[in-house]
Protein backbone atom coordinates (compact mmCIF):
# COMPACT_ATOMS: atom_id res chain seq x y z
CA UNK A 1 0.00 0.00 0.00
CA UNK A 2 1.21 3.26 -1.12
CA UNK A 3 1.79 5.72 2.20
CA UNK A 4 1.64 9.07 2.53
CA UNK A 5 5.28 11.16 1.68
CA UNK A 6 7.24 11.36 4.84
CA UNK A 7 6.81 8.03 5.85
CA UNK A 8 9.34 6.21 3.67
CA UNK A 9 9.60 2.70 4.55
CA UNK A 10 7.47 2.31 7.52
CA UNK A 11 5.63 -0.88 7.53
CA UNK A 12 1.60 0.27 8.12
CA UNK A 13 1.07 -3.51 9.51
CA UNK A 14 2.00 -3.55 13.47
CA UNK A 15 2.67 -6.32 14.73
CA UNK A 16 2.55 -5.28 18.65
CA UNK A 17 -0.38 -2.99 19.82
CA UNK A 18 0.80 -3.50 23.43
CA UNK A 19 2.75 -0.07 23.81
CA UNK A 20 0.51 2.31 23.03
CA UNK A 21 -1.86 3.38 25.68
CA UNK A 22 -4.89 4.88 23.77
CA UNK A 23 -6.57 7.71 25.19
CA UNK A 24 -10.57 7.06 25.90
CA UNK A 25 -10.31 3.64 24.34
CA UNK A 26 -11.56 0.11 25.97
CA UNK A 27 -7.93 -0.70 25.18
CA UNK A 28 -8.15 -4.46 25.94
CA UNK A 29 -11.11 -4.49 23.50
CA UNK A 30 -9.30 -2.80 20.58
CA UNK A 31 -5.98 -5.01 20.80
CA UNK A 32 -7.84 -7.73 20.18
CA UNK A 33 -9.86 -6.67 17.43
CA UNK A 34 -8.03 -3.31 16.13
CA UNK A 35 -9.09 -0.74 13.84
CA UNK A 36 -6.55 0.69 12.23
CA UNK A 37 -7.13 3.38 9.52
CA UNK A 38 -4.23 4.06 6.95
CA UNK A 39 -5.15 6.80 4.71
CA UNK A 40 -7.59 9.36 4.26
CA UNK A 41 -8.96 11.78 0.91
CA UNK A 42 -11.69 13.74 1.27
CA UNK A 43 -14.47 11.67 2.43
CA UNK A 44 -12.84 8.43 3.24
CA UNK A 45 -10.84 6.88 6.15
CA UNK A 46 -8.82 3.38 4.53
CA UNK A 47 -8.25 1.02 6.80
CA UNK A 48 -4.45 -1.11 6.92
CA UNK A 49 -6.93 -3.79 5.32
CA UNK A 50 -7.29 -1.68 2.25
CA UNK A 51 -11.29 -0.96 3.31
CA UNK A 52 -13.04 2.18 3.17
CA UNK A 53 -14.78 3.42 5.91
CA UNK A 54 -17.13 6.87 4.87
CA UNK A 55 -16.07 9.30 7.89
CA UNK A 56 -19.38 10.36 9.37
CA UNK A 57 -17.47 12.31 12.43
CA UNK A 58 -14.60 14.48 10.26
CA UNK A 59 -11.85 12.50 12.41
CA UNK A 60 -13.38 13.99 15.88
CA UNK A 61 -15.03 16.67 14.73
CA UNK A 62 -12.18 18.24 13.10
CA UNK A 63 -11.71 17.45 9.89
CA UNK A 64 -14.48 20.01 8.25
CA UNK A 65 -13.00 20.50 4.98
CA UNK A 66 -12.24 16.59 4.55
CA UNK A 67 -9.50 14.87 4.50
CA UNK A 68 -5.91 14.85 2.65
CA UNK A 69 -6.76 18.76 0.96
CA UNK A 70 -4.43 19.51 -1.47
CA UNK A 71 -3.99 23.17 -0.27
CA UNK A 72 -3.41 22.55 3.75
CA UNK A 73 -1.06 19.42 3.01
CA UNK A 74 0.97 21.77 0.31
CA UNK A 75 1.13 24.55 3.17
CA UNK A 76 2.23 21.91 5.71
CA UNK A 77 4.89 20.82 3.83
CA UNK A 78 6.32 24.20 2.02
CA UNK A 79 6.25 25.91 5.64
CA UNK A 80 8.18 22.70 7.47
CA UNK A 81 10.95 23.07 4.74
CA UNK A 82 11.17 26.41 5.34
CA UNK A 83 10.82 27.65 9.30
CA UNK A 84 10.60 24.15 10.94
CA UNK A 85 9.78 26.02 13.87
CA UNK A 86 9.82 29.49 15.70
CA UNK A 87 9.17 30.93 19.05
CA UNK A 88 6.54 32.94 20.25
CA UNK A 89 7.80 34.27 23.32
CA UNK A 90 9.71 37.61 23.06
CA UNK A 91 10.23 37.11 19.38
CA UNK A 92 7.73 35.32 16.82
CA UNK A 93 6.77 34.87 12.78
CA UNK A 94 4.38 36.56 10.60
CA UNK A 95 1.97 34.11 10.14
CA UNK A 96 -0.13 33.44 13.79
CA UNK A 97 -0.49 38.01 13.00
CA UNK A 98 -2.59 37.22 9.81
CA UNK A 99 -4.21 33.74 11.43
CA UNK A 100 -5.49 36.18 14.34
CA UNK A 101 -6.68 38.89 12.19
CA UNK A 102 -8.42 36.51 9.76
CA UNK A 103 -10.12 34.81 12.54
CA UNK A 104 -11.58 38.14 14.84
CA UNK A 105 -12.75 39.11 10.79
CA UNK A 106 -14.54 36.20 10.85
CA UNK A 107 -17.05 37.70 13.72
CA UNK A 108 -19.32 39.94 13.43
CA UNK A 109 -19.07 40.93 17.13
CA UNK A 110 -16.32 42.78 18.15
CA UNK A 111 -13.59 40.47 19.03
CA UNK A 112 -10.14 41.59 18.59
CA UNK A 113 -7.38 39.08 19.78
CA UNK A 114 -6.31 35.97 19.56
CA UNK A 115 -4.22 33.75 22.54
CA UNK A 116 -3.50 30.23 20.45
CA UNK A 117 -2.11 27.34 22.46
CA UNK A 118 -2.18 23.64 21.09
CA UNK A 119 -5.43 21.74 21.32
CA UNK A 120 -9.21 22.70 23.13
CA UNK A 121 -7.97 21.65 26.45
CA UNK A 122 -5.21 23.82 26.68
CA UNK A 123 -7.62 26.68 24.87
CA UNK A 124 -10.35 25.88 27.68
CA UNK A 125 -7.15 25.91 30.52
CA UNK A 126 -6.12 29.47 28.87
CA UNK A 127 -9.26 30.85 28.77
CA UNK A 128 -10.17 30.42 32.16
CA UNK A 129 -7.00 31.93 33.39
CA UNK A 130 -7.26 34.81 30.81
CA UNK A 131 -10.96 35.36 32.68
CA UNK A 132 -9.12 34.86 36.34
CA UNK A 133 -6.29 36.98 35.20
CA UNK A 134 -8.73 39.85 33.77
CA UNK A 135 -10.68 40.73 36.63
CA UNK A 136 -7.26 40.88 38.86
CA UNK A 137 -5.72 43.56 36.94
CA UNK A 138 -9.38 45.51 37.17
CA UNK A 139 -8.45 45.30 40.45
CA UNK A 140 -11.52 42.67 41.30
CA UNK A 141 -9.41 40.35 42.49
CA UNK A 142 -11.94 38.80 44.07
CA UNK A 143 -13.86 37.39 41.39
CA UNK A 144 -12.23 33.70 41.60
CA UNK A 145 -14.98 31.28 40.94
CA UNK A 146 -15.90 29.51 37.82
CA UNK A 147 -19.61 27.97 36.84
CA UNK A 148 -19.80 25.16 34.53
CA UNK A 149 -22.42 23.04 33.69
CA UNK A 150 -23.59 19.40 34.33
CA UNK A 151 -22.69 17.26 31.22
CA UNK A 152 -20.10 19.88 29.69
CA UNK A 153 -16.94 18.29 28.54
CA UNK A 154 -14.03 21.03 27.95
CA UNK A 155 -11.12 18.52 27.46
CA UNK A 156 -8.98 16.57 30.11
CA UNK A 157 -6.83 19.41 31.60
CA UNK A 158 -7.48 20.22 35.47
CA UNK A 159 -9.52 22.94 34.43
CA UNK A 160 -11.38 21.39 31.75
CA UNK A 161 -11.89 18.57 34.10
CA UNK A 162 -12.87 21.05 36.80
CA UNK A 163 -15.63 23.03 35.28
CA UNK A 164 -16.74 19.67 33.00
CA UNK A 165 -19.62 17.56 34.21
CA UNK A 166 -18.91 14.55 33.67
CA UNK A 167 -18.64 12.03 36.16
CA UNK A 168 -16.00 9.45 34.86
CA UNK A 169 -14.01 12.34 33.88
CA UNK A 170 -13.68 13.89 37.50
CA UNK A 171 -14.16 11.15 39.91
CA UNK A 172 -10.46 9.94 39.38
CA UNK A 173 -8.56 13.13 40.29
CA UNK A 174 -9.24 14.92 44.44
CA UNK A 175 -10.56 18.08 44.70
CA UNK A 176 -10.20 19.37 40.94
CA UNK A 177 -9.46 23.01 41.22
CA UNK A 178 -11.04 25.15 44.13
CA UNK A 179 -14.22 26.67 44.07
CA UNK A 180 -16.69 26.03 40.71
CA UNK A 181 -19.94 25.44 40.84
CA UNK A 182 -21.79 24.41 37.90
CA UNK A 183 -25.01 24.88 36.21
CA UNK A 184 -27.67 22.27 35.82
CA UNK A 185 -27.58 20.93 31.72
CA UNK A 186 -30.56 21.64 29.76
CA UNK A 187 -31.42 18.16 28.20
CA UNK A 188 -34.78 16.79 29.07
CA UNK A 189 -36.07 13.62 27.01
CA UNK A 190 -39.70 13.81 28.58
CA UNK A 191 -40.02 17.46 27.63
CA UNK A 192 -37.88 18.09 24.34
CA UNK A 193 -37.56 14.19 22.45
CA UNK A 194 -37.80 14.46 18.90
CA UNK A 195 -36.92 18.10 18.56
CA UNK A 196 -36.13 19.57 15.34
CA UNK A 197 -33.32 21.87 15.53
CA UNK A 198 -33.64 23.62 19.43
CA UNK A 199 -35.92 22.67 21.57
CA UNK A 200 -38.56 24.73 23.14
CA UNK A 201 -38.40 24.22 26.45
CA UNK A 202 -35.91 24.69 28.80
CA UNK A 203 -34.83 28.28 29.04
CA UNK A 204 -35.65 29.07 32.06
CA UNK A 205 -32.61 26.60 33.09
CA UNK A 206 -30.20 29.64 32.78
CA UNK A 207 -32.03 31.38 35.76
CA UNK A 208 -29.97 28.79 37.96
CA UNK A 209 -27.56 31.16 37.30
CA UNK A 210 -28.99 33.66 39.51
CA UNK A 211 -29.43 31.26 41.88
CA UNK A 212 -25.65 30.34 41.87
CA UNK A 213 -24.88 34.20 42.10
CA UNK A 214 -27.35 34.33 45.16
CA UNK A 215 -25.46 31.59 46.75
CA UNK A 216 -22.36 33.11 46.08
CA UNK A 217 -22.47 36.50 45.69
CA UNK A 218 -21.53 37.68 42.17
CA UNK A 219 -18.38 39.55 43.65
CA UNK A 220 -16.49 36.09 43.88
CA UNK A 221 -17.57 34.96 39.97
CA UNK A 222 -15.53 35.41 37.15
CA UNK A 223 -16.67 33.47 34.62
CA UNK A 224 -19.04 31.28 33.08
CA UNK A 225 -18.05 28.91 30.81
CA UNK A 226 -20.19 26.55 28.14
CA UNK A 227 -20.59 24.53 25.24
CA UNK A 228 -23.24 26.28 23.00
CA UNK A 229 -24.01 22.81 21.70
CA UNK A 230 -23.27 20.48 23.79
CA UNK A 231 -21.18 17.82 21.69
CA UNK A 232 -18.84 15.22 24.13
CA UNK A 233 -22.36 14.33 25.81
CA UNK A 234 -24.57 13.42 23.20
CA UNK A 235 -25.65 16.36 20.95
CA UNK A 236 -27.50 18.70 23.61
CA UNK A 237 -29.02 21.68 21.83
CA UNK A 238 -29.33 24.83 23.62
CA UNK A 239 -33.07 25.37 24.18
CA UNK A 240 -34.81 28.55 22.35
CA UNK A 241 -33.84 31.68 24.21
CA UNK A 242 -30.86 30.24 26.56
CA UNK A 243 -28.07 31.42 25.58
CA UNK A 244 -29.52 34.92 25.54
CA UNK A 245 -30.61 34.56 29.19
CA UNK A 246 -26.96 33.26 30.27
CA UNK A 247 -25.81 36.43 28.55
CA UNK A 248 -28.08 39.10 30.11
CA UNK A 249 -27.35 37.56 33.75
CA UNK A 250 -23.38 37.80 33.23
CA UNK A 251 -23.61 41.22 31.97
CA UNK A 252 -26.18 42.00 35.32
CA UNK A 253 -23.23 40.59 37.44
CA UNK A 254 -19.99 41.36 35.81
CA UNK A 255 -19.51 37.98 34.77
CA UNK A 256 -17.93 37.19 31.69
CA UNK A 257 -19.24 34.29 29.53
CA UNK A 258 -17.38 31.72 27.85
CA UNK A 259 -18.19 29.97 24.84
CA UNK A 260 -16.63 26.54 23.89
CA UNK A 261 -16.30 26.54 20.57
CA UNK A 262 -13.94 23.88 20.10
CA UNK A 263 -16.72 21.78 18.13
CA UNK A 264 -19.34 24.22 17.20
CA UNK A 265 -16.45 26.76 15.17
CA UNK A 266 -15.52 26.61 11.71
CA UNK A 267 -18.61 25.84 10.54
CA UNK A 268 -20.48 22.97 12.17
CA UNK A 269 -23.60 24.86 12.61
CA UNK A 270 -23.70 26.30 8.96
CA UNK A 271 -21.90 29.92 10.28
CA UNK A 272 -18.55 30.65 11.10
CA UNK A 273 -18.99 30.11 14.70
CA UNK A 274 -22.41 28.85 17.12
CA UNK A 275 -21.62 32.89 18.31
CA UNK A 276 -22.71 34.09 14.66
CA UNK A 277 -25.27 31.07 14.43
CA UNK A 278 -26.96 32.07 17.99
CA UNK A 279 -26.74 35.69 17.68
CA UNK A 280 -24.94 35.50 21.33
CA UNK A 281 -21.80 37.00 21.86
CA UNK A 282 -19.66 35.78 24.54
CA UNK A 283 -16.37 37.51 25.80
CA UNK A 284 -14.02 34.63 25.34
CA UNK A 285 -14.16 31.99 22.58
CA UNK A 286 -12.44 28.58 22.48
CA UNK A 287 -11.35 27.17 19.04
CA UNK A 288 -9.56 23.97 18.14
CA UNK A 289 -9.83 20.77 15.83
CA UNK A 290 -11.31 22.56 13.17
CA UNK A 291 -9.30 25.24 12.83
CA UNK A 292 -6.17 23.87 11.02
CA UNK A 293 -9.41 21.05 10.01
CA UNK A 294 -7.62 18.63 11.98
CA UNK A 295 -3.89 18.32 9.94
CA UNK A 296 -1.93 19.92 12.90
CA UNK A 297 -2.44 20.91 16.59
CA UNK A 298 -3.77 23.94 17.18
CA UNK A 299 -6.11 25.80 19.52
CA UNK A 300 -6.91 29.32 20.23
CA UNK A 301 -8.94 31.76 22.59
CA UNK A 302 -10.91 34.79 20.61
CA UNK A 303 -11.21 37.63 22.65
CA UNK A 304 -14.14 39.81 23.23
CA UNK A 305 -12.90 44.01 23.11
CA UNK A 306 -11.58 45.17 26.00
CA UNK A 307 -9.79 41.93 27.94
CA UNK A 308 -6.61 42.42 25.68
CA UNK A 309 -7.11 46.29 26.81
CA UNK A 310 -7.34 45.32 30.55
CA UNK A 311 -4.08 43.52 30.46
CA UNK A 312 -1.81 46.37 28.60
CA UNK A 313 -3.77 49.20 30.97
CA UNK A 314 -2.43 46.95 33.81
CA UNK A 315 1.43 46.24 33.25
CA UNK A 316 3.93 49.08 33.49
CA UNK A 317 5.15 49.48 29.99
CA UNK A 318 8.38 51.70 31.25
CA UNK A 319 10.58 48.46 31.25
CA UNK A 320 9.43 45.38 29.61
CA UNK A 321 6.68 43.70 31.50
CA UNK A 322 5.03 40.49 30.55
CA UNK A 323 1.63 41.17 30.37
CA UNK A 324 0.08 38.06 30.82
CA UNK A 325 2.77 35.14 32.45
CA UNK A 326 1.03 32.66 30.35
CA UNK A 327 2.07 30.59 27.07
CA UNK A 328 3.19 26.93 25.39
CA UNK A 329 6.62 26.41 23.81
CA UNK A 330 4.70 25.95 20.66
CA UNK A 331 2.31 29.05 21.06
CA UNK A 332 1.64 29.69 17.19
CA UNK A 333 3.31 27.06 15.77
CA UNK A 334 4.68 27.93 12.33
CA UNK A 335 3.23 24.65 10.67
CA UNK A 336 0.06 24.76 12.65
CA UNK A 337 -0.49 28.59 11.24
CA UNK A 338 0.57 27.65 7.99
CA UNK A 339 -2.26 24.76 8.32
CA UNK A 340 -4.72 26.86 9.52
CA UNK A 341 -4.47 29.48 7.22
CA UNK A 342 -4.52 27.17 4.44
CA UNK A 343 -7.33 25.33 5.99
CA UNK A 344 -9.28 29.43 6.66
CA UNK A 345 -8.89 29.19 2.30
CA UNK A 346 -10.74 26.40 1.79
CA UNK A 347 -13.75 26.82 3.72
CA UNK A 348 -13.96 30.31 1.96
CA UNK A 349 -13.25 29.51 -1.34
CA UNK A 350 -15.47 26.34 -1.25
CA UNK A 351 -18.20 27.79 0.82
CA UNK A 352 -18.19 25.27 3.34
CA UNK A 353 -20.08 27.20 6.19
CA UNK A 354 -23.10 27.82 3.27
CA UNK A 355 -23.09 24.57 1.70
CA UNK A 356 -23.15 23.13 5.57
CA UNK A 357 -26.16 25.24 5.70
CA UNK A 358 -27.96 24.28 3.04
CA UNK A 359 -27.51 20.65 3.66
CA UNK A 360 -28.82 21.27 7.17
CA UNK A 361 -32.60 21.01 5.94
CA UNK A 362 -31.74 17.37 4.43
CA UNK A 363 -29.73 15.94 7.34
CA UNK A 364 -32.43 16.98 9.11
CA UNK A 365 -35.13 14.87 7.64
CA UNK A 366 -32.52 12.19 7.30
CA UNK A 367 -31.88 12.30 11.15
CA UNK A 368 -35.21 12.05 12.05
CA UNK A 369 -35.91 9.30 8.90
CA UNK A 370 -35.17 7.58 12.03
CA UNK A 371 -37.73 7.69 13.93
CA UNK A 372 -39.99 4.35 14.71
CA UNK A 373 -36.40 2.69 14.22
CA UNK A 374 -35.65 -0.08 17.07
CA UNK A 375 -33.97 1.45 19.91
CA UNK A 376 -34.09 4.85 19.04
CA UNK A 377 -36.12 7.05 22.24
CA UNK A 378 -34.06 10.45 20.54
CA UNK A 379 -33.26 11.84 17.59
CA UNK A 380 -31.41 15.35 17.84
CA UNK A 381 -29.62 17.86 15.43
CA UNK A 382 -28.43 21.32 14.39
CA UNK A 383 -26.41 22.22 11.25
CA UNK A 384 -24.54 18.84 10.31
CA UNK A 385 -24.68 17.56 13.91
CA UNK A 386 -26.79 15.17 14.95
CA UNK A 387 -27.50 12.60 18.19
CA UNK A 388 -29.37 9.43 18.36
CA UNK A 389 -30.13 8.24 21.60
CA UNK A 390 -31.01 4.50 22.09
CA UNK A 391 -32.79 2.85 24.82
CA UNK A 392 -29.65 1.19 27.34
CA UNK A 393 -29.84 -2.22 27.67
CA UNK A 394 -30.89 -3.26 31.52
CA UNK A 395 -27.38 -2.74 33.92
CA UNK A 396 -25.15 -2.42 30.40
CA UNK A 397 -24.93 1.53 29.83
CA UNK A 398 -23.31 2.43 26.27
CA UNK A 399 -23.49 -1.50 25.31
CA UNK A 400 -25.16 -1.36 22.46
CA UNK A 401 -24.35 2.01 21.33
CA UNK A 402 -20.59 0.40 21.20
CA UNK A 403 -22.04 -2.53 19.72
CA UNK A 404 -23.60 -0.13 17.11
CA UNK A 405 -20.54 1.68 16.43
CA UNK A 406 -18.60 -1.76 15.75
CA UNK A 407 -20.96 -2.97 13.27
CA UNK A 408 -21.05 0.03 11.23
CA UNK A 409 -17.33 0.60 10.94
CA UNK A 410 -17.31 -3.04 9.59
CA UNK A 411 -19.96 -2.16 7.09
CA UNK A 412 -17.79 0.79 6.37
CA UNK A 413 -19.58 3.85 8.21
CA UNK A 414 -17.10 5.54 11.17
CA UNK A 415 -19.81 6.78 13.62
CA UNK A 416 -19.40 7.99 17.45
CA UNK A 417 -20.76 7.05 20.15
CA UNK A 418 -20.99 8.01 24.10
CA UNK A 419 -22.92 6.35 26.48
CA UNK A 420 -25.69 4.98 24.47
CA UNK A 421 -25.46 8.00 22.07
CA UNK A 422 -24.25 7.81 18.43
CA UNK A 423 -23.12 11.73 17.64
CA UNK A 424 -22.51 12.61 13.84
CA UNK A 425 -20.68 15.37 12.62
CA UNK A 426 -19.58 14.69 9.30
CA UNK A 427 -17.15 17.14 6.94
CA UNK A 428 -18.74 19.51 5.76
CA UNK A 429 -18.29 18.33 1.80
CA UNK A 430 -20.71 15.47 2.65
CA UNK A 431 -22.87 14.80 -0.54
CA UNK A 432 -26.58 13.95 -0.38
CA UNK A 433 -25.71 10.27 -1.03
CA UNK A 434 -22.86 9.62 1.45
CA UNK A 435 -25.83 11.13 4.19
CA UNK A 436 -28.34 8.31 2.68
CA UNK A 437 -25.83 5.69 3.01
CA UNK A 438 -25.03 6.85 6.90
CA UNK A 439 -28.51 6.73 7.80
CA UNK A 440 -29.09 3.84 6.31
CA UNK A 441 -26.19 1.70 7.53
CA UNK A 442 -27.60 2.85 11.20
CA UNK A 443 -31.07 2.05 10.15
CA UNK A 444 -29.66 -1.56 9.39
CA UNK A 445 -27.61 -1.87 12.17
CA UNK A 446 -30.31 -0.96 14.81
CA UNK A 447 -33.00 -2.96 13.50
CA UNK A 448 -30.45 -6.15 13.55
CA UNK A 449 -29.15 -5.57 16.89
CA UNK A 450 -30.32 -6.56 20.56
C1 LIG B 1 -16.21 21.41 23.63
C2 LIG B 1 -14.84 20.82 23.74
N1 LIG B 1 -13.90 21.46 24.45
C3 LIG B 1 -12.66 20.98 24.57
C4 LIG B 1 -12.31 19.80 23.95
C5 LIG B 1 -10.92 19.26 24.11
O1 LIG B 1 -10.19 19.38 22.95
P1 LIG B 1 -8.81 18.56 22.81
O2 LIG B 1 -9.17 17.11 22.77
O3 LIG B 1 -8.23 19.11 21.54
O4 LIG B 1 -7.98 18.91 23.99
C6 LIG B 1 -13.24 19.11 23.19
C7 LIG B 1 -12.90 17.85 22.52
O5 LIG B 1 -13.71 17.14 22.00
C8 LIG B 1 -14.56 19.63 23.08
O6 LIG B 1 -15.51 18.99 22.40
Amino acid sequence: MEMPSGLGDFDPTPNNLEAFWMPFTWNRGFKKDPMLLAEAQDMHYTTTEGKKVLDGTAGLWCCNAGHGRRKIVEAVQATVAKLDYAPSFQVSHPLPFELASRMTNMLSGDYDHVFFCNSGSEAVDSALKIALAYHRVRGDAARTRLIGRERGYHGTGFGGISVGGIVKNRMFWGPLINGVDHLPHTFNLEKQAYSKGQPEWGAHLADELERIVTLHDASTIAAVIVEPVAGSTGVLLPPKGYLKRLREICDKHGILLIFDEVITGFGRLGSSFATEHFDVQPDLITCAKGLTNGTIPMGGVICRKGIYDAFMDWADNTGNTIELFHGYTYTAHPVAAAAALATLDVYKEEGLFERAAELAPYWEDAVHGLKGTRHVIDLRNIGLIAGIELESRPGKPGARAYEAFRKAFDAGVMIRTTGDIIALSPPLIIEKSHIDQIFETIRTILTDLD
